[in-house]
């Protein structure tokens, strides 16, 4: 694992849009891991930008999303499948048919995980996996005491992260209290993953997930276990790293982030 450190969002978004730019270019067919969250949706907006402004190509890019809320229809506006329509899909070249997310509206509940696997197989295993932390600690909707080595699944999800996405509700009643989501192993069969943290609200989890014991209650924490996960956070998130010297110095001097180094 490495963790870079950026001064603020901004920046820590901006290094995320170039890695994945990067990806795509020297791979047009790259499958990419996706999620939601308000923390991404700064991200989405910058790789349209991307699309517009530098002809950053989707066109044989395939996606599968991490989670989807069990129960909700892809037209109905809080399902993921509906944010990803809105924030990336349909602002980018991206043809939607290689877009995936669970569906949350199947009535194959206990199928649909198996589904989802095997479409994942058959599009080769995702490449770059893109993650943010919920306040549980939890990757894609892996709430506490998930498997680390479980795979794609119906999931309860936990009082907290019910408390952390009602308000995105129009009637905060009105959040599923089941989801669709990736499991650990899944996420950890991705070929690199990129977790992208920002804020100080985040800040405790976040040096438990990296600075922490490998432990099913924050399933962050599996990450460890991943031989090619960056961590890309701001300042704000990093405040209770207790090695922040150490992965500046690995920032500023491996020559791997050398390009990176006067990104904006
Ligand atoms: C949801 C998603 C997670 C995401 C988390 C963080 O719970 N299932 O994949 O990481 O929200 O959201 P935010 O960026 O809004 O803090």
């Amino acid at each position: 694992m490495e963790v870079i450190i950026r001064k603020d969002a901004a920046s820590a978004i901006n290094l995320t849009a170039e890695i994945l730019a990067d990806a795509i270019t020297a791979k047009p067919d790259l499958v990419l891991g996706l999620a939601t969250g308000r923390t991404m949706e700064n991200l989405y907006d910058n790789l349209v930008e991307r699309h517009k402004n530098e002809g950053l190509d989707f066109s044989l890019c395939k996606s599968f999303n991490l989670d989807e809320y069990i129960g909700l229809s892809g037209d109905n506006e809080n399902s993921y499948r509906y944010y990803m329509n809105h924030f990336l899909f349909n602002r980018v070249n991206i043809d939607l048919r290689n877009t995936h997310l669970p569906d949350g509206a199947t009535e194959d509940l206990d199928g649909e995980g198996e589904r989802y696997e095997q479409a994942i197989a058959d599009a080769g295993g995702v490449d770059i996996q893109l993650l943010g932390i919920g306040r549980t600690g939890h990757i894609g909707f892996n709430e506490p005491l998930s498997s680390l080595m479980s795979r794609t699944r119906q999931k309860a999800l936990a009082p907290v992260t019910i408390e952390q996405n009602s308000p995105l509700f129009d009637n905060p009643e009105d959040m599923p209290k089941r989801a669709f989501t990736m499991g650990v192993g899944t996420i950890l069969d991705s070929g690199k993953v990129i977790m992208l943290v920002t804020g100080k609200e985040k800040a405790e989890i976040l040096a438990k997930a990296v600075e922490g014991p490998v432990t099913a209650m924050i399933s962050a924490t599996a990450l460890q276990l991943h031989p090619n996960t960056v961590v890309i956070c701001d300042e704000e998130a990093a405040e209770l790293l207790t090695e922040k010297d150490y992965y500046k110095w690995i920032f500023d001097n491996e020559p791997e982030w050398e390009k990176y180094r006067n990104l904006k």
